[in-house]
């Protein structure tokens, strides 16, 4: 099959797409490396190109003709969406418009949408199911949330099948340590615990102690970015068999707290993190976490490295064989 991966020189989709060559796929990976790196980019072909790029989409449908299309492409930080709601929504909600348009003119009729679980909001029910109501926070979660509606509509108008995979807090890296999480600026807790134990940064700081939680700090739920990978895979299968729009949540189903992450991380690596005290961040939920029974039952789903110990171990091997200058004191 060929997969054109939208957002593939990411941390997610440079996962997707090595998974997807390693399965014998043809893979065409487009990213304008905004926040991506080519070197992460493990096979197929490359396309340094832009979502807003119309022309430039119709070029790449028409050189490579894909079967189905995965989109990874967007920007991710939720503080910037509510300084800069401007280029989220251009970005993450307009962008992917023109990359839906040139699937239309083309005739390209299975699409994989990365959303998350920021459409939500505050949780009304633990844990999150598909059906629970979308009240996003925040313009990052409404953009993915406009997405998820515009997909409806095509798929109404146009005939265009979709799966939306909501994933919670991917987390982890290849457990070959050739791929991790590279996100500058980080914001994610697990790589900003190991750049602290790795040396990269001073300290981390934990943002309330107060939640109503068993430790006081929030609760979220890490999926391994190889089972979000996997999932999209199993997915892509089931659309093309079963022609039918759906969305599946991604997460493990069972929540650790900010305490429980950096006590999981000082045990593997046998390092200390140093910690600092800060207040609430507005928007935080206490918990966050999924209900992902739909995609075990449908997609025969199952995270495979649901251990909390594990995800931060692959996270390690990459952060220590990348970044750890006593790491490769000891290689060289
Ligand atoms: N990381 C998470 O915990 C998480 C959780 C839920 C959902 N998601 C979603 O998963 C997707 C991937 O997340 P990630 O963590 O890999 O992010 P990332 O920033 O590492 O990857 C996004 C990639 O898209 C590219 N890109 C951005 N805008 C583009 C454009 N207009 N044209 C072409 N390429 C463009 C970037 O260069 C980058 O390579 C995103 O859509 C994100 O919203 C991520």
């Amino acid at each position: 099959m060929k997969v054109l991966v939208v957002g593939g020189a990411g941390y997610i989709g440079s996962h997707m797409v090595k998974m997807l060559v390693d399965e014998g796929h043809n893979v065409i990976t487009l990213d304008n490396l905004s926040s991506g790196f080519r070197d992460a980019v493990l096979g197929g072909e490359f396309v340094q190109g832009d979502t807003a790029d119309k022309a430039g989409l119709d070029d790449v449908f028409k050189t490579y003709r894909p079967d189905a299309v995965m989109h990874f492409a967007s920007y991710i930080q939720v503080g910037e969406s509510v300084q800069h709601p401007d280029r989220y929504y251009l970005n993450n909600f307009s962008n992917t418009l023109n990359l839906l348009d040139a699937m239309v003119k083309h005739h390209v009729n299975y699409f994989l949408f990365s959303s998350t679980a920021a459409i939500f909001g505050e949780p009304e029910f633990l844990p999150i199911h598909e059906t629970h109501p979308k009240r996003p926070l925040n313009p990052y979660g409404r953009s993915k949330w406009m997405v998820e509606q515009a997909l409806a509509d095509y798929d109404r108008a146009f005939g265009l099948k979709s799966v939306c995979l909501r994933y919670f807090n991917a987390a982890g890296a290849d457990p070959s340590g050739v791929l991790g999480e590279r996100h500058e600026p980080e914001t994610h807790l697990i790589p900003l615990v190991l750049q602290a134990l790795s040396g990269r940064r001073s300290r981390i700081t934990v943002y309330g102690r107060d939640y109503d939680t068993p430790d006081g700090t929030c609760i979220r739920d890490y999926i391994h970015v190889v089972d979000i990978c996997r999932a999209h895979s199993m997915a892509l299968t089931r659309l093309m068999a079963n022609d039918y729009s759906c969305h599946y949540n991604l997460g493990n189903g069972s929540g650790f707290s900010v305490q429980q992450v950096i006590d999981a991380a000082e045990r593997v690596t046998g390092r200390k993190v140093r910690v600092d005290e800060g207040p609430r961040r507005q928007g935080d939920p206490a918990r966050l976490i999924a209900d992902a029974t739909l995609a075990r039952e449908e997609l025969g789903w199952q995270p495979v490295y649901s251990d909390l110990e594990t995800i931060i171990l692959h996270a390690w091997c990459w952060e220590a064989l990348h970044h750890s200058t006593e790491f490769r004191k000891l290689l060289a």
